[in-house]
Order: C-alpha cells, then structure tokens, then sequence
C-alpha cells in the first residue's frame, strides 16, 4: 500500500450458525471472507488524531508519547456482522506490534474487542486471525470442511443497537431451550438449518421487522435467510446470509426489489503481512 511502512491485511468474516448461543458456551460455525480491511503503518511519523475504536486501541497498544501514522482502507461495512471491529483490533495489533507472540498480540486485541462489544465470546476475533472455515466453541476451535464456498449476504440495514447491547437483550431473557437448539444447529451445519436457525433466532428477539420482511420475501420464493451476526431490532439487523438451490431465482429477487447485496467467496486467509 505504501512504501517503507508496515502493511497488513485482515478479512471479515461471517457467521454461518451459532451466534449468540457461543456466548453461553455452545459451538459456531465461522468462515473468513475474502473483503479485507488494509492498514499501513508508519511508525514515528506525526499523526492526525484519531478518535472512536483507533484511539482506544491505540491508547493500548502504543507507549505514552509514541507517535505513528495510520492508513486504513477497508471493504467491510461497520457494525453490520461482519466482523469489521474485528479487522480493524486485529490488523492494528498485527501492524503495530509484529514482534509479540500471538498469545500477546490476542490479548491485545481482546482487549480491544471487549471495549467495542463488552464481553464476547471470542469468535470473531479468531476467526479473523485464523482464516478459513472454523467450529468456534469456548475458546477452542477446529477447521471444518465445508461444501459451501460463496455466501450471498443482503444488507437489512446497519443495527442501532451494538453488539453489546444485543448480547445483553438475550442475556435478560435467559432463553435456555433456544439457546440449546441453535447450538444443535451449528453441530451438523448445512445451508438447509438455515431457515430453522433464523426461525430461533427470531424467537431470541435479535431480528428487526425490517429483516424479517426481506427474509418472508425470500421463503416465498423456496429460498431462506438468516441474521449473520449479533442481529438488531430497532433499524436494520445487518447482513443476512441467503441462501436458495436456485442462486439464480435469488438473485432475481435480489434485484427486483433492489436489496443491496454481497457476493462473497468463505475461507480465506487470516490477518495476514502484505508485501509493499
Ligand atoms: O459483532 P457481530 O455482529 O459479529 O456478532 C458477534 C456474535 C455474537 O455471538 C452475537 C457475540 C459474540 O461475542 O460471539
């Protein structure tokens, strides 16, 4: 991206199945897609001052009076599921300190990811370093193989609410059985559970009237949709993952109603030091 400065990519991810009941302990299924967020480093070069999440990351990560400067570019959209507060810690992590051990650099980004979403379970933080297509369950995780390489994802809208604030809504309600059955989903994943998956996650209370109009319109034509990420009620619940036998119907329907929409490839690489 720039010459003599310390670049490094890191890609979103999505959900496939298991958010929110990760919170409590029950299994994800993840995948790493291939839209990144890119950032070049220099360090001791004057910064503007940065607010939001860069400046409490970098209040973490750099010493008192260490000065950098920052280009970040990014195709992810913000607070939409797919994991571009996770991008964001880890590449700024990666690019600023590239002599900790992974352990520390973790850490580090931990820390941050709980300042943007209060406690979470850890899932996208992982995901996002690791790349791939993971089963995320307490902190532990294990590649799968999955059949499906591409995900289409409509945009229902970006979440008033935060990541946070979703989590704590479920956590009010203590929806034990629900809970339970979403993590029998991500267990013995395929695109087929989607529709069960969204049908409990609507019962979680995490999916908006905006989303689940889109997502009727998309049962109505064979096909299914799910939240892909903390959801939300107030506004829009992010993207949705869509699926259908038929891509082409979908994508008919896409445009017809003129959804905005992503075609992204699953599995890619984890945050990784590009090459000036
Ligand atoms: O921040 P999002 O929208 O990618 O959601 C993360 C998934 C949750 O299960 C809702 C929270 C978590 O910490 O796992």
């Amino acid at each position: 991206m720039e010459k003599g400065a310390v670049t490094v990519s890191a890609p979103g991810k999505v959900i496939l199945a298991g958010e929110h009941a990760v919170v409590y302990g029950y299994p994800a299924i993840a995948a790493a897609i291939d839209r990144r967020l890119i950032i070049a480093v220099r360090q001791g070069k004057k910064s503007k001052r940065y607010t939001g999440l860069v400046e409490f990351a970098l209040s973490q990560i750099l010493k008192p009076g260490e000065v950098v400067d920052l280009k970040i570019k990014s195709k992810l959209p913000i607070g939409s599921g797919l994991g571009s507060s996770a991008a964001l810690a880890t590449a700024l992590v990666w690019a600023l300190k590239p002599s900790l051990s992974v352990q520390a650099k973790n850490r580090l980004v931990k820390i941050i990811e709980d300042y943007q979403h209060g406690q979470s379970s850890g899932v996208d933080q992982v995901i996002v370093r690791q790349g791939g297509m993971l089963k995320f369950q307490r902190g532990k995780f294990k590649p799968v193989k999955l059949k499906v390489k591409q995900a289409i994802l409509i945009d229902s809208g970006r979440p008033k609410e935060t990541t946070g604030e979703m989590v704590k809504n479920v956590a009010e309600k203590k929806p034990v059985t629900i809970l339970k059955k979403i993590g029998q989903i991500a267990d013995n994943w395929s695109p087929g559970l989607i529709k069960e998956n969204e049908w409990l996650l609507e019962q979680l209370g995490v999916v908006g009237q905006k989303a689940q109009k889109i997502i009727r319109q998309i049962e109505v034509i064979g096909g299914m949709a799910k939240v892909c990420g903390a959801g939300g009620i107030k506004a829009g619940s992010g993207m949705l993952l869509a699926h259908h036998q038929d891509q082409g119907k979908l994508l008919k329907l896409i445009k017809q109603k003129h959804w905005r929409y992503l075609k992204v490839s699953l599995g890619e690489p984890g945050v990784r030091y590009e090459k000036n």
